[in-house]
């Protein structure tokens, strides 16, 4: 196990390349059981979960091989295996994005029942309502999803739960419904830049998909899909902890390859509390909205101390829960009271407890955090408890005063690409040790 030792107190300044999105590459790789022939896709960046989820895709007769720079191919060789065990599922609950693929490709599926994780409770029920709904058999044997059909039929499905849609259930039915017969309306979808994204992925396969991106997606199912090629969007969470950081340490970073029409509620928090964002050449304007077209830069700046806000997590176009954490790394800093509400994962709050060993002012009430700024955040030995909170600690101890040693790096590992290379190379002072 690595952990990595931080010195704080160094301004991120330079610029950093935003790589493919790890929740879209996720996805997108298990669309490639749906069809005929290899796809390859790029750029996906050399992640734990991707190496998972190739490992996964590989126990259910799909080879893979990723180059160098980063273009995956995948292809479907063997059809005989079905099914996606226990060992593989529990490491990385996006296994579960296999299951409406291997169904609506070839009439069934076994999938182990993900567990809970470190976020809190992270149930599959509209993904088994979705895929019930396409006539789906399902029933739970030895821990595992047992799906079969002889062949899908479209249906009108509504996904909303009591935390809004889910992403990866939109996924799942949605690739489902590409093979299944007639027309599928799927209400109450899911409206994240990575459904739309996957979506682009299965229409270059063949795929009818209109309306991803929207919380109508209708699909007119076809017969067979072939592989594709597909771009893969920027990682707008990876993006956001490089914004915040730049901010949280009064730095100025430019982030190359970022999609800011995907970010405008964290552009506009960031905002609120006094960070300037503005497309890259254009340095403080802050009125101007940043360049909307794929692969744009943009400049993160920050010179002064900044004020407290308020921060709701929400479905996009909201504040997203995955940068939740490293937001609340930014406001432990601020010049007095911020509230954050965590309405997607009301128990994704594991860094409290660390964050409050460097020195942070937070209460927690339910969903609700407050969080009082302090002058400094002290540098303290903490533990990684899930992705993102590891970003939200390693984001603290380049600001706190002193030595932080982050463990459990492998957190991080799952959906940061070289972090601390590439924090390095914005003048941190950051090294990954083994432990
Ligand atoms: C995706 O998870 C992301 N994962 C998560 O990112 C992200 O936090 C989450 O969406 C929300 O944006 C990937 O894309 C691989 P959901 P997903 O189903 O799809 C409830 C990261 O750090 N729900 O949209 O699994 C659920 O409990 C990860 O990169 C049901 O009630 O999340 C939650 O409250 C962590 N029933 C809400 O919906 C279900 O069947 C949203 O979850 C499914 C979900």
């Amino acid at each position: 196990m690595d952990k990595f030792v931080i010195k704080g107190g160094s301004r991120l300044k330079g610029r950093v390349n935003i790589g493919g999105s790890k929740n879209s590459a996720l996805p997108i790789m298990a669309g490639a059981l749906l069809a005929e022939g290899p796809s390859t896709i790029y750029p996906v960046p050399d992640l734990a979960d991707v190496r998972y989820m190739c490992e996964i895709l590989g126990d259910v007769g799909v080879s893979s091989g990723r180059s160098r720079d980063g273009r995956l191919t995948l292809a479907v060789e063997d059809e005989s295996d079905s099914h996606a065990r226990y060992d593989r599922v529990r490491k990385m609950r996006a296994s579960i994005c296999v299951l409406g693929p291997l169904l609506a490709k070839r009439g069934r599926a076994r999938v182990a029942m993900p567990g809970g994780c470190n976020i809190g409770s992270r149930p599959v029920n509209l993904h088994l309502r979705g895929l019930r709904a396409l006539g789906a058999e399902i029933e739970l044997a030895g821990g595992d999803i047992v799906a079969t059909a002889k062949r899908l039929t479209g249906a009108t499905i509504f996904l909303g739960g009591p935390f809004g849609s889910t992403v990866l259930g939109t996924a799942n039915v949605m690739m489902a419904a590409t093979l299944a017969e007639g027309t599928t309306v799927l209400e109450a979808a899911a409206c994240e830049p990575e459904v739309a994204d996957l979506a682009a992925y299965l229409n270059a396969m063949g795929a009818q998909v209109r309306g991803a991106g929207t919380p109508r997606v209708v699909i007119e199912g076809v017969a067979s899909l072939r592989g594709a090629a597909h771009h893969i969007i920027p990682d707008r969470i990876e993006a956001g902890t490089f914004m915040i950081g730049a901010a949280l340490t009064n730095g100025e970073v430019t982030l190359e390859n970022v999609r800011a029409d995907h970010m405008m509620a964290v552009v506009d928090k960031l905002r609120q509390v006094g960070v300037i964002v503005a497309p890259a050449g254009e340095k403080g304007g802050e009125k101007v909205q940043p360049d909307n077209s794929p692969d744009a830069s943009v400049v993160v700046s920050s010179a002064r101390r900044l004020e407290p806000t308020d921060v709701v997590t929400q479905p996009y176009p909201g504040f997203p829960t995955d940068l939740q954490a490293q937001i609340m790394t930014l406001l432990c800093l601020a010049d007095g009271n911020s509230a954050i509400t965590e309405k997607i994962f009301p128990d994704r709050f594991m860094h409290v407890a660390e964050l409050l060993r460097m020195g942070a002012d937070i209460r927690k009430e339910g969903p609700t955090t407050i969080v009082t700024g302090v002058k400094r955040l002290i540098g303290a030995p903490v533990m990684a408890s899930d992705l993102r909170a590891s970003a939200a600690l390693v984001l603290a101890g380049l600001v706190a005063r002193g030595e932080t040693t982050v463990s459990r790096v492998y957190h991080i590992d799952r959906g940061y690409e070289q972090i601390e290379a590439k924090l390095r190379s914005l003048g941190a002072d950051i090294r990954r040790v083994a432990e």
